[in-house]
């Protein structure tokens, strides 16, 4: 496995929603999680605690914790609110976009529920992958303050970015945030960390149609004001 560029890392890089049923090998995903330790941080506070969990028993039971609690018509139960509560222009467009481009591509018809509903319990099925980090924060570094959330941003795109020098492909989770609490009583995580968001790691299934799906993105014109 030859080495990879930043920038190659950075374009091949995409969200995949197919994996094979295989944990990211132990050696490997060492290695990205101390790539994912230079990340750096306000005060190099290091605000991330991470469980990285490739034991299929356990990512069973977490997922079918929230599926069921979906199921049963379970509300939201989240220690963060990932998604705008208002979903304003263009932002709104943006997301429907990139929404109906994954369904188009997977033929899935808006209007079936049952197909899109399953689509979104894969979530919780960690697309089929063994390995998940779940990202924590210690509360009291978001009570009162957002840095904390910064840095773990940054945390998700270097663990992500790093997967890809060692041939691992990614799915960041907000879907997980949604249903933190659950999650973090399942991981028997301690009372004081409140679950962020997950990435899924593994070997992309590349005969999956959905593992093709690359969204655009807006000309820079669009998101940067030149001050020159
Ligand atoms: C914080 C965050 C949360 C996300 N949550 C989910 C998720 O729960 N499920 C999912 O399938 N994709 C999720 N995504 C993936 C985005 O849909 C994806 O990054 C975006 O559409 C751009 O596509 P790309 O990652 O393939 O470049 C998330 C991405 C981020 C950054």
């Amino acid at each position: 496995m030859g080495h990879i560029n930043v920038i190659d890392a950075i374009k091949e890089r995409s969200s995949k929603r197919k994996f094979h049923a295989r944990p990211v090998e132990k050696e490997v995903l060492n290695k990205i999680l101390e790539a994912g330790n230079m990340t750096p941080s306000g005060a190099n506070m290091q605000p991330w605690t991470v469980y990285a969990v490739s034991n299929k028993a356990v990512l069973d039971s977490v997922g079918e914790r929230v599926i069921t609690h979906i199921k049963d018509g379970g509300d939201v139960d989240q220690f963060i609110q990932y998604y705008p509560v208002k979903w304003i222009k263009p932002y709104k467009l943006r997301r429907i976009t990139t929404g109906v481009g994954l369904y188009d591509k997977l033929g899935v018809e808006r209007r079936d529920k049952e197909r899109r509903a399953e689509l979104w319990y894969d979530n919780f099925r960690w697309f089929g992958a063994q390995t998940v980090l779940f990202v924590f924060v210690d509360e009291t570094l978001i009570d009162g303050s957002q840095g904390a959330l910064i840095d773990c941003g940054a945390y998700m795109q270097t663990i992500m970015l790093a997967a890809q020098e060692y041939g691992i492909d990614s799915c960041p989770q907000g879907s997980t945030t949604e249903y933190g609490r659950i999650i973090a009583k399942e991981l028997k995580a301690p009372e004081n960390l409140a679950l962020l968001y997950s990435i899924v790691l593994g070997h992309e299934d590349d005969e999956a149609i959905q593992n093709s799906y690359q969204p655009d993105r807006e000309a820079i014109e669009e998101l940067v004001t030149f001050i020159d």
